[in-house]
């Protein structure tokens, strides 16, 4: 990859998954990096090349820019000689459903004595006008030779190093040229056009490209359960339909909906922002509702061939938001768990990475490392995260050891034919 004629210093606040990926990549790009973050143990880890969580590709690239990528827990040391400083700290929901934006103001706090600063960079996702007060408040400091841009990031995990270096678009908000060809230039070597504009729009374009894809998958989620009602198949449904360009193939796959670090905060917090401005999102709010509705919707359908889960064993497999990440956030196996131990079930549970943050829930559920173990003398099994090695398991040998052959694919990943044939009651999301 080619590297920046012209490195700059930066200094990113926040190691987590955006201020790493951000922080790697720009190393990677030829920028002098140091990574601020406030939890000691995570920079000491980091100093030793450890990942605090699983990305793909991540640790490679930090080791590989060691020569240039630094990590503190101290931010003026972070800020020596920064030309440009990168604000990448969560904005968790509020009790109201907002972002909260106390990590950010905390991070502009740090930056008021920083002496060589040219511009700040907000890719935490935040409300619209947070830019503008920030702006505001830069200028009260007299910074107002520092420049504010808006420059959020549309990276998924488990793709995230990819995303980042390979972009669909780099989306730059600022509100004069300096600063937008400031962090244009940062880019310099990533193969993905920059588009600017203004920072509002650069804040809103990230919260409606995120409801957009929801709004996608609560789409398929809905026809699910018209297929269902009829007997069509939602797979060959969707599959006709995303072949559509105008449409597009990617997120109409039906099953128990979103999770993730992401899409339930920024769909709660865009419905929030709007209504502080008295506008109501009802299709948005409609989206976040068929979402809330699929776990509970697909395990009625596991609950009525089984007769009720009271006293039954439930075998989850998966408990990750997602396959291909450790993270389990807002993840929709939390809300299959919880039914199912509110409803008297025995749940056990498998997932080859998942990080446990709920333990108050996961205390009472049996972990497993062997797939096959969760599974034996099981009363049913249901497919909540879409690990592609489920697809190769014994399912006959699976079968014959469970205590009643019953799998609901919340994830359509197994083909009901081969399934039924290994002796599996199978049922799906939206398939007959
Ligand atoms: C998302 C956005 O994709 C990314 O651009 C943004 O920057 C952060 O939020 P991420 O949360 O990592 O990324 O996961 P993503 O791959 O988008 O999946 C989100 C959720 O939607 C997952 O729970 C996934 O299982 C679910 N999903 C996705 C579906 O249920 N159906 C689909 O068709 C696609």
């Amino acid at each position: 990859m080619e590297t920046s004629p012209s490195p700059r210093s930066v200094a990113v606040f926040g190691a987590g998954y955006i201020g790493l990926v951000t922080g790697a990549c720009l190393a990677q790009l030829g920028h002098r990096v140091v990574v601020r973050d406030v939890v000691q143990q995570k920079v000491d880890a980091l100093a030793r090349g450890e990942v605090p969580f699983h990305e793909p590709g991540l640790s490679e690239l930090i080791l590989a820019n060691a020569g240039r990528l630094s990590f503190t827990l101290d931010a003026s040391v972070a800020l020596e000689g920064a030309e440009v400083a990168y604000v990448c700290v969560d904005t968790p929901p509020t009790a109201a459903g907002d972002a909260d934006l106390s990590r950010v103001h905390a991070v502009v706090d740090d930056l008021l004595g920083a002496a060589h600063l040219r511009a700040v960079v907000v890719k935490s996702t935040v409300p619209i006008g947070t830019g503008a007060r920030i702006r505001a408040r830069l200028d009260r400091a007299g910074l107002d030779h520092v420049g504010y841009a808006s420059n959020p990031e549309f990276t998924a995990e488990g793709t995230a190093v990819d995303d980042f270096l390979h972009p669909d678009r780099i989306v730059v908000g600022a509100d004069d040229d300096a600063t937008a060809d400031l962090v244009a230039g940062l880019h310099h070597g990533v193969d993905g056009p920059v588009v600017r504009m203004d920072v509002a729009s650069a804040e809103l374009a990230k919260l409606t490209a995120n409801a957009l894809l929801m709004t996608k998958i609560s789409f398929a989620n809905e026809i699910a359960g018209l297929c269902e009602a009829t007997g069509a198949d939602v797979e060959q449904v969707m599959g006709a339909v995303g072949m559509d360009p105008r449409i597009g193939s990617r997120f109409l796959r039906a099953g128990l909906g979103w999770g993730g670090s992401c899409f339930p905060k920024d769909g709660t917090a865009l419905k929030t922002l709007a209504s502080r401005d008295g506008l109501h999102l009802p299709l948005l709010s409609a989206v976040i509702d068929v979402n809330n509705a699929a776990p509970g919707r697909a395990l009625q359908r596991l609950k009525d061939e089984i007769g009720g889960v009271d006293g039954k064993t439930v075998t989850l497999l998966g408990m990750a938001f997602k396959a291909g990440t450790d993270d389990m956030r807002q993840a929709p196996s939390a809300v299959v768990a919880s039914r199912l131990l509110a409803e008297g079930a025995e749940v056990r549970c498998w997932d080859p990475l998942a990080r446990v943050t709920d333990p108050a829930l996961w205390d009472r559920t049996a972990r497993f490392d062997d797939v096959l173990k969760a599974l034996a003398g099981a009363d049913a099994a249901i497919v909540v995260t879409e690990w592609p090695q489920l697809r190769d398991l014994p399912w006959q040998e699976v079968a014959a050891s469970m205590a009643s052959p019953v799998l609901l694919d919340g994830r359509n990943l197994l083909d009901p034919a081969a399934m039924r044939e290994a002796g599996f009651t199978y049922l799906s999301v939206g398939r007959p």
